[in-house]
C-alpha cells in the first residue's frame, strides 16, 4: 500500500546459501515502494553476484569499509543514517555473533552499529549451529537490545540436515518489515469487500453452499482498515469475528449480497474486492416447508444468480479498482484471465482450490496476481500477509506514482 513508500531499507547480506533469496526479497520490498540499498559481506559475494543485487535494487552494492569512491558518494556513516530499517539477511552464525559482540571490522557490522534505524536479523544456518548454546546466547543478547529476530524457519537444509535454521521466506520477511511501519496508505479511501460463501435455500432447513470460511476476505478487510480505509465487509454466513474498524453487513444469499454490493457502490468507492465464493445457481423455488423424502430421486431446478462483480465492474458507479478472485481446479491462469476479461475486472487473483493446504478454509494461501500488465505468482504465505500484500497492490493501482518513486529517481540521478 505502498506503506514502504519513502522508506529506506538496507539489507546486509552475509555468506550463506540462502543469499540467493535476497534477490526475491529486494524485489518484494521495492514492490512495496521502499528504496533498497545492499551491503554484501565477502562471503555473500560467493553465493550471489553483486551485479544481480545491483540490478534488482537499482543501486551500486556496498562492499568495502575503506573505499575511497564509496566514501565520496555515500560514506558508511551516511549510509547507516540513510536507513529507516536495517535488515541482516541471511545472517550466518558468525554474523549473529559479530553483531552481538558489537564488532565493527567490516562495512556491514560498522553500519549496523552506526545506524539509528531499527535492526532486523533473519538468521540462516545449519540446525546444529542454530541449536548451539553460543548462538542461543548471541540471539538472546540481540533480543535484549531490542533487535527484531525474524525466524528462522525449520525444514530440509542445504547441508542435508533437517531442523531449524532455514531463512524465513522473503514474502514473510517483507511482511515483518511492512508490519513495523505505520501503514496508512489507504487513508481517505473507501474499500468494499465481499467474503465467505452464500447459502441458497432449498427449503427451511437445507441449502446449497460451498467451503468458503471467509478467512481470506476477513483478512483483506483487516488489512484495508489497518491501512486507514473506510472498510465495508459484506459477509456471507461465517463464524469469524469482525476486524476492528470494519463495518460488517451480514447476508445469506447471493441475491442479498448482490443487493448490498450495488447499494454500497452508490457511495463513491475506490476499491471493490470480490473474495466471496458466490453460488452461481439457486433453486428456482425454495420450498416453504421441509421437502419430504418421497421417490428415489429428486430433481432440483436451478437458475442463475446475478454475477455481482460483473455488475459492479460495469456499473456507472464503478469503483476505481475492481478485483475479483478466481477459484479454479485446473488451467488456473487461463481460466482466471478469461474471467478477468469477461467480467471487466482490473485484477484477478487466481486461487488454486484443488489443493487442501491453500484456498478454501486454510490459513495460508498462494495465488497468482493477473492484471493488464501481466501475471505474478505470490508465494505461499499466511492469508493475513497475503491480504496486506494485496491491499498494497490495490493502493498502488490507485496512485501509481508515489513520492518514493520520485525520491528513488532523484537518488539514481545522484548515483550517476
Ligand atoms: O473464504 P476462504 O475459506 O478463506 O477461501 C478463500 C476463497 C478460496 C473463497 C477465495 O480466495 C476465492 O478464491 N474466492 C473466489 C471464489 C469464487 O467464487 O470464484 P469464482 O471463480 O467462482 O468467481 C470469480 C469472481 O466472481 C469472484 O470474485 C466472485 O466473488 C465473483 N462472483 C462469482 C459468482 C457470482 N454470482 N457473483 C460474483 O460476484
Amino acid at each position: 500500500m505502498g506503506h514502504l513508500h519513502n522508506r529506506n531499507i538496507i539489507i546486509g547480506v552475509t555468506g550463506g546459501i540462502a543469499a540467493y533469496k535476497i534477490a526475491e526479497l529486494t524485489r518484494l520490498l521495492r514492490g512495496d515502494g521502499a528504496a533498497v540499498r545492499i551491503i554484501m559481506s565477502r562471503g555473500a559475494q560467493a553465493f550471489i553476484t553483486p551485479l544481480t543485487l545491483q540490478s534488482l535494487s537499482g543501486h551500486p552494492i556496498h562492499t568495502e569499509l575503506l573505499d575511497e569512491t564509496a566514501e565520496m558518494g555515500m560514506g558508511h556513516i551516511e549510509l547507516a543514517r540513510w536507513a529507516d530499517a536495517f535488515l541482516v539477511a541471511p545472517a550466518t552464525a558468525d554474523a549473529v555473533a559479530r553483531l552481538a559482540a558489537g564488532r565493527a571490522d567490516d562495512l556491514l557490522t560498522t553500519a549496523a552499529l552506526a545506524t539509528p534505524a531499527p535492526l532486523f536479523v533473519a538468521p540462516a544456518m545449519n540446525q546444529q549451529m542454530w541449536n548451539n548454546p553460543a548462538t542461543s546466547a548471541n540471539i538472546q543478547t540481540l533480543i535484549n537490545r531490542g533487535v527484531n529476530i525474524i525466524g528462522p524457519g525449520a525444514g530440509d537444509q542445504a547441508c542435508g540436515d533437517v531442523g531449524p535454521g532455514r531463512l524465513t521466506e522473503p514474502v514473510d520477511i517483507s511482511a515483518k518489515i511492512n508490519a513495523h511501519f505505520p501503514n496508512r496508505a489507504l487513508e481517505g479511501k473507501r474499500v468494499v469487500i465481499t467474503a465467505g460463501p452464500t447459502r441458497e435455500p432449498l427449503d427451511p432447513v437445507r441449502y446449497i453452499s460451498n467451503h468458503s470460511s471467509g478467512k481470506m476476505g476477513f483478512a483483506l478487510a483487516k488489512a484495508a482498515a489497518e491501512a486507514g480505509a473506510e472498510t465495508i465487509l459484506i459477509a456471507g454466513p461465517v463464524m469469524l469475528s469482525t476486524p476492528e474498524g470494519v463495518t460488517r453487513l451480514n447476508v445469506e444469499t447471493a441475491g442479498q449480497m448482490h443487493e448490498a454490493c450495488i447499494e454500497q457502490i452508490h457511495k463513491p468507492t475506490d476499491v471493490f474486492i470480490g473474495s466471496a465464493a458466490v453460488a452461481d445457481y439457486r433453486a428456482e423455488f425454495s420450498a416453504p416447508q421441509k421437502i419430504k423424502k418421497v421417490g428415489d430421486t429428486l430433481n432440483l431446478n436451478l437458475i442463475r444468480n446475478p454475477d455481482i462483480i460483473t455488475e459492479v465492474a460495469k456499473s456507472k458507479h464503478r469503483p476505481t479498482v475492481v478485483v475479483g478472485f478466481a477459484a479454479e481446479t485446473e488451467h488456473l491462469v487461463e481460466h482466471a484471465e478469461a474471467k478477468r476479461v469477461a467480467k471487466g475486472l482490473d485484477v484477478v487473483v487466481a486461487n488454486d482450490v484443488s489443493r487442501a493446504d491453500i484456498g478454501f478454509n486454510s490459513d495460508a494461501n498462494m495465488v497468482t496476481w493477473l492484471d493488464n500488465i501481466g501475471r505474478e505468482v505470490i508465494p505461499l504465505t499466511t492469508k493475513q500477509n497475503l491480504a496486506k500484500l494485496l491491499m498494497m497492490r490495490c493502493s498502488k493501482r490507485l496512485s501509481p506514482t508515489s513520492d518514493n518513486d520520485e525520491k528513488m529517481a532523484t537518488q539514481l540521478e545522484g548515483d550517476r
